[in-house]
């Protein structure tokens, strides 16, 4: 298979995996990650993550352009019985889809990623399908997400902050995986995308737990043409999102909200670090 072929098979199923991220992530939030559902739906979207990880890693180290814009996860929504049951169409689906990619390449590695990222469609399938047939009665005719308790505009706000952290974070894997042979610089960058992460989920969660669905709308990552100028933009974006981060501390919403303010002094301060650090990589 000619390289450019490879990568844009690679590139699609990174769609793929992205978007099954997003999907099993927010059902886990409506549903709420502390209940056992929620959990368990958490757990799927991290095996995603690795998924969506590997091929990253595969397409900056073949040069390529890792394509960050989400596939459209399809599924019925009427309740969560034909959720779940789309969940099990869509993983078997990957596990032949897989096993057939495997086989029209010639590298060791990347053959071994596609077969266990069919291997482990598989096991999503069973345990989706474990979810479905456990369901009870009210919960299959049921639907996830709970009562808006948030003033329309605070949820415009934070819905803002989703949008602006899931672009920075996805940017932050981006530069990571193409970078990848700049050593230290290109581990740093993935260690600041877990931090991330985790600043999403905060103001994700926030926003899921009130009933809507996150604003993860990808705008699509830049392709620097050097670490330099990937640093120096990641210190800027990570500058703007503290600046943001203060400005709704101040809100008077967010004040009625302890567990949200804690979360926000913590990314401020991780932000705060996280631009005196690569500050510092500038420098050197
Ligand atoms: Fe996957
Ligand atoms: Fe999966």
């Amino acid at each position: 298979m000619e390289k450019q072929e490879l990568i844009q098979m690679l590139n699609n199923d990174m769609a793929e995996e992205h978007g099954s991220i997003i999907r099993y992530l927010v059902h886990s939030y409506l549903e709420g990650e502390d209940t056992p559902m929620g959990a368990k739906l958490l757990s799927r979207s991290r095996e995603e993550m690795w998924h969506m990880h590997w091929l990253g890693m595969i397409i900056g180290d073949l040069g390529g352009a890792p394509n960050l814009t989400p596939a459209k996860y399809p599924f019925d929504p009427t309740n969560r019985k034909t959720i779940f049951k789309s969940y099990v169409d869509y993983e078997v689906k990957l596990v032949s889809h897989y096993q057939e990619e495997a086989k029209k390449v010639d590298d060791p590695h990347i053959r071994r990623v596609l077969m266990r990222e069919g291997w482990e469609s598989d096991m999503h399938a069973g345990k989706f399908q474990k979810m479905h047939d456990k369901l009870s009665p009210a919960e299959a005719e049921g639907l996830p997400g709970e009562e808006n308790e948030l003033p329309e505009q605070f949820v415009e706000t934070l819905q803002q902050l989703v949008e602006v952290k899931y672009n920075q974070m996805l940017q932050s894997l981006h530069d990571a995986w193409t970078f990848q042979k700049s050593g230290l610089s290109a581990w740093q960058i993935m260690d600041f995308s877990y931090t991330k992460m985790k600043q999403l989920a905060h103001i994700a969660e926030e926003v899921a737990e009130n009933g809507f669905e996150p604003r993860f709308k990808d705008k699509g990552a830049i392709h620097h043409a050097d670490i330099g100028k990937a640093l120096q933009n990641a210190l800027e974006s990570v500058r703007d999102t503290r600046e943001r981060h203060l400005t709704v501390k101040n809100d008077p919403e967010a004040k009625k909200h302890g567990g949200l303010m804690t979360n926000l002094d913590l990314s401020i301060n991780q932000e705060t670090y996280e631009a005196e650090e690569i500050e510092g990589w500038l420098k050197k």
